[in-house]
């Protein structure tokens, strides 16, 4: 029996059928606009999310600072949630590569604080920085904004004539939590970035997506970071045969979420983090009888289940199924849990690949995270 891997949904490798596809792949210079693989990506990603172009870039956090970079002169501010990834994750790409200043609303889940963006517009003053982008997430560490408040977020920004940009890195679970095709959550933006190197299993990539224009300027921009790149379509086959064959089946993932995730609570001293489990990632929170994060993961790590627990100490475990983790893995991550949180240790655990704990930033939240 080998690892569980719920550490995160990057983890997954691609099919073979996928594989087999890569190595087909019609290829071409696409800085010339040549490679017809990459081509043929492009099309797809804009066609799907119902928006005039797409790029292809080498990963998320390069789409976003593309976006960035697009919307935005050096200087200007853009409005996001406290949980941002482009925030907190992306290392500080937005101040160091496009010199935009990030302003934080509060963020509950993925729900940003409507009344507050519009508080944090700035008026037209010139001792103010200019608001050019608001910033939305979706999903956000698991959780999905519902529609009708990405509409009243979208109205807002139209209003102000502000182009709103969607970090949809797994926009794809959105749309499959919210039972919507993924354009009908991409109509109220004007530019997402997607990955296909999650949950859809391709081993690198992600896309932007929006307006002719701004792919435009998206093409300078990614070419300024380094990411314009030759015959890509080896590694984008990749991502477009995972658009085609590994969408639908993010329900499984979800599926075994909620199922992880519902024998997870009968254990004593688990909770969940806002009941929900709305996508593929989840957190859970532990208290007496159970003991620390640290000490369930590298506990868990014996037994041969890899999960991420809290960098700053917090008494909390992400767990994200993805690609690869059936349903029996699930049954038997609940026994390893058991296990591990009873103190038992493992009669013939696996060998693991990684030496320590993985660690994980804990969401930050207005109010105490969890139940
Ligand atoms: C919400 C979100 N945005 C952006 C990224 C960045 O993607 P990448 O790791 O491909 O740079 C991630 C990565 O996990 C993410 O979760």
């Amino acid at each position: 029996m080998g690892v569980i891997d719920l550490r995160s949904d990057t983890v997954t490798l691609p099919s073979p059928e996928m594989r087999r596809f890569i190595h087909e792949a019609e290829l071409g210079d696409d800085v010339y606009g040549e490679d017809p693989t990459i081509n043929r990506l492009q099309a797809r990603a804009a066609e799907m999310l119902g928006k005039e172009a797409a790029l292809y870039v080498p990963s998320g956090t390069m789409g976003n600072v593309v976006a960035h970079l697009a919307w935005c002169q050096a200087g200007d501010e853009v409005i996001c949630g406290q949980a941002a990834h482009t925030l907190n994750a992306e290392a500080a790409n937005a101040a160091r590569v496009a010199g935009t200043q990030l302003r934080t609303v509060p963020q509950e889940g993925a729900s940003l604080d409507l009344a507050a963006i519009e508080r944090t517009i700035r008026p037209d003053d010139p001792h103010y920085p200019r608001t050019t982008l608001i910033w939305v997430e979706q999903p956000s560490n698991g959780w999905v904004m519902p529609l009708e408040e990405l509409t009243a977020i979208s109205q807002l920004a139209r209003a102000r004539a502000i182009p709103v940009h969607m970090d949809g890195a797994r926009i794809f679970n959105a749309a499959t939590a919210l039972g919507v095709p993924a354009a009908e959550i991409a109509r109220h933006v004007d530019s997402v970035m997607f990955c296909v190197s999650k949950g859809l299993a391709a081993p690198v990539g992600s896309l932007l997506v929006g307006p002719g224009d701004f792919i435009g300027r998206a093409i300078r921009g990614r070419k300024m970071v380094g990411g314009s790149m030759r015959q890509a379509g080896v590694i984008a086959a990749g991502g477009l045969y995972a658009l085609d064959h590994m969408v639908e089946r993010l329900t499984e993932d979800h599926e075994n979420a909620r199922r992880l995730a519902d024998g997870l609570r009968a254990q004593p001293g688990v909770a969940i983090d806002r009941e929900d489990v709305q996508t593929n990632i989840f957190f859970i929170r532990l208290s007496p009888p159970a003991p620390d994060a640290r000490t369930v993961s590298a506990r868990l790590r014996e037994h041969g289940l890899l999960c991420g627990a809290a960098k700053d100490g917090s008494p909390i475990i992400r767990l994200v199924t993805h690609y690869g983790i059936e349903r029996e893995d699930i049954d038997r991550a609940l026994e390893m849990f058991g296990e591990a949180l009873r103190g038992e240790r493992a009669a013939d655990a696996p060998p693991t690949p990684t030496p320590e704990v993985t660690e994980i930033e804990v969401p930050p939240s207005p109010a105490p995270v969890g139940v």
